[in-house]
């Protein structure tokens, strides 16, 4: 199952995590990061300016996880302005080495197989960070989601639409529709990360690491992954079961083995 790091805060978090994203640069400068949108990974990138201050990432590529359909690219809340503003740009990462898959209607039959080939060019991705939604999705791979889906277009839940309401002016503006990496596609990252906070999250995180396989919680399709590690909060952690022995394994890790 995957590894749970149970931590006091957002921040620590972040810190946490951007630790381990700087030692991949290091080691491998030409690293394929898959980036996720939304609140939950901001702490991420906010801790990973100053790691990667003064680090040539003139090479490091990157794959967000989704984009809107429909929406004008150019739109603040579109995935690839949101990644531009969160990531590319804070980071002085190469834009033309992070991409997003392309929602634009025309075309969007091709988009997803078009994605996944860029994704297989790049030789896969070594990092994967993901969020969870409150119905379980990761990526924007709602309830029903096979676990072998790959990029492709999906219909938005009402649930996840009205919890992203917030960035838009009303629910009405919210796209109803999204391309997104598939299960399978996110299955292939060689090191998938999670990251949950509050307890508005808490259900869907005890789902997905404790509960029963199910394409109807998406994010349960992690515990097939050999390198899958959960970072939460105390609130997003209060429906574990075994929140103490993850503590304690936690604890008692040897240094050397990172996340
Ligand atoms: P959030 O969204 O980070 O804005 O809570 C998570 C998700 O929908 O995957």
């Amino acid at each position: 199952m995957a590894e749970v790091v149970i931590v006091e805060s957002k921040e620590r978090a972040g810190a946490l995590v951007a630790d381990e994203i700087a030692e991949l640069i290091a080691s491998r400068p030409d690293a394929v990061l898959g980036l996720a949108t939304g609140s939950t990974p901001l702490p991420v990138y906010e801790a990973l300016r100053a790691r990667l201050a003064g680090v040539d990432v003139s090479r490091v590529r990157g794959f967000a996880l989704d984009e809107y359909v429909g929406l004008d690219p150019a739109h603040p809340e579109s995935y690839r302005s949101v990644i531009t503003r969160e990531v590319v740009e804070p980071l002085g990462l190469d834009p033309a080495l992070v991409h997003v898959p392309n929602g634009a209607e025309d075309g969007i039959a091709h988009a997803g197989p078009d994605y996944e080939a860029r994704i297989a060019e790049a030789g896969g991705i070594d990092l994967q960070l993901l969020g969870i939604g409150t119905d379980g999705h990761i990526g924007f791979n709602e309830p029903g989601s096979s676990f072998a889906s790959r990029t492709r277009v999906k219909t938005l839940t009402e649930q996840t639409r009205e919890d992203n309401a917030r960035f838009f002016d009303s629910l009405d503006d919210v796209p109803m529709h999204c391309i997104t990496q598939g299960l399978g596609t996110i299955l292939e990252a060689r090191h998938l990360v999670l990251l949950a906070f509050g307890e508005g999250k808490a259900q869907a995180v005890a789902d997905a690491v404790e509960g029963p396989l199910s394409a109807f919680l998406p994010g349960s399709a992690i515990q097939l992954h050999p390198h899958a590690t959960v970072v939460v909060d105390e609130a997003a952690a209060s429906k574990l079961k075994l929140a103490d022995y993850y503590r304690w394994t936690f604890a008692h890790k040897p240094a050397w083995q990172g996340i």
